[in-house]
């Protein structure tokens, strides 16, 4: 039996979808339960269209342990292109238009699996986890055993550990029967990373043409485990490699965030953004309120002294579809209106990029991509008054989130 995850709903749409209701029907062990839902037992025409045809793919290339790898292409009827990877079920490129109908790249990343195997990759466009963010020294308890996992941002883990994280790895591809969707597969054994259970996650990337670009994200265990999942995607509305985004306007659907200690690690009190330079209810630029230009001086960016890189508590109920970030470049007039079902949101203002090099020898400054990552808080596997993140045997673990371009 298929059982939510608390917290989250899956809110599975009608027709628009129905792409990744196919690849989810084709896969999915929790079939029946969905099958109460008109919708998702509804067949797409489209999808059982004979000669309709899946995302391309084009090799990306062997990993150091030689492992091969490839980058499938999506595409709406507006021209939007997204590009997604099997090593980490990453995304790599994403071509939206701007307010004259100029294409550009707005992610960063890199030409091929090795950069993504290089230092230089912060996570860029990866999927994040098991547990996205941080947990305190690497440590948690559950059922009344203790657990350790890689310190390896020091002294805490972050994004899941080290080299068997969950970006780090090579996910199986099932591309739709169109080319709008593509779904990623991946079960991580028992104690890899540290963590208890098997657990098998599925990916789905769907571009919709209503020039939505939605990530859902499925997972069961075996065994009691902390699940975060996310996307690090590092924006760049004006485009990858054009400058800083200290320009970009942002709105953040949230009154409240968590303040942290000085290693990113939540205090667990959940403050009010009013009166600090964290408050986005209102569109801000980034390059407002930054560290250098005086927020530093508050005890509210102490924390992040480099810039943002803080959780917000998300306004409306978790569980449901919501707003939770709009970003806009002036310039360009690109925006993105970012809508999920998950409690929170770390805005991370890019402040550990430090020029290297990508896509198309693109290089990526300092402050030059932000991160708006949809999770449950960061270190909730120690604190009981944030939202669960356990996932139990029985349960489906279901969240997703879209991304929706526009102009203006
Ligand atoms: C974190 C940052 C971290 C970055 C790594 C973000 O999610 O909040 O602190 O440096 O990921 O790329």
């Amino acid at each position: 039996m298929c059982i939510i995850f608390p917290m989250q709903t899956y809110l599975f749409p009608a027709l628009k979808y129905s792409a990744v209701a196919a690849a989810l029907l084709f896969m999915n062990a929790c079939l029946p339960d969905q099958n109460d839902d008109p919708d998702s037992s509804d067949p797409d025409p489209k999808t059982s269209e004979p000669g309709a045809e899946n995302a391309a793919t084009a090799d990306f290339g062997k990993t150091k342990a030689g492992e091969s790898t490839e980058i499938y292409t999506l595409k709406n009827k507006n021209g939007l292109i997204a590009k997604v990877a099997t090593y980490g079920a990453t995304l790599v490129e994403l071509h939206i238009p701007d307010k004259e109908g100029n294409f550009v790249d707005v992610l960063n990343g890199f030409d091929d699996v090795s950069g993504y195997e290089d230092d230089d990759n912060q996570y860029f466009g990866s999927t994040t986890g098991r547990v996205c963010n941080r947990i305190a020294k690497g440590e948690f308890s559950l059922d009344g055993k203790e657990y350790t996992l890689a310190t390896n941002n020091d002294p805490n883990h972050l994004h899941g550990g080290g080299d068997k994280a969950l970006s780090k790895q090579v996910w199986k591809a099932v591309p739709a029967s169109d080319a709008q969707a593509v779904t990623f597969s991946l079960t991580s054994p028992d104690g890899e990373e540290g963590y208890p259970g098997n657990l098998s996650m599925k990916v789905t990337y769907t571009l919709g043409d209503d020039n939505e670009l939605r990530i859902d994200y499925e997972a069961t265990t075996d065994k009691a485990t902390p699940v975060n999942l996310t996307n690090h995607a590092y924006f760049n509305l004006g485009g990858a490699g054009s400058g800083t985004v200290l320009d970009h306007e942002l709105t953040l659907n949230a009154d409240n965030y968590t303040p942290t200690d000085d290693t990113l690690i939540p205090t667990g009190k959940i403050e009010p953004v009013e009166g600090t330079p964290l408050d986005f209810r209102k569109a801000h630029t980034i390059g407002d309120r930054v560290p250098d230009k005086g927020a530093s001086k508050t005890d509210d960016c102490k924390t992040a002294p480099k810039g943002y890189d803080h959780n917000f508590v998300l306004n409306g109920k978790a569980g449901e579809q919501r707003l939770a970030a709009r970003l806009k470049d002036p310039k360009s007039g690109r925006v993105m209106e970012i809508y999920t079902d998950q409690p929170g949101i770390q805005f991370y203002s890019g402040n550990f990029l430090k020029g290297q090099t990508g896509k198309g020898g693109k290089t990526y400054p300092f402050r030059g991509a932000v991160c708006l990552e949809t999770q449950h808080f960061p270190d909730g596997v120690n604190h009981d008054n944030f939202p669960n993140t356990i996932l139990k045997p029985g349960e489906t673990y279901k969240t997703s989130t879209v991304h929706k371009f526009s102009t203006e």
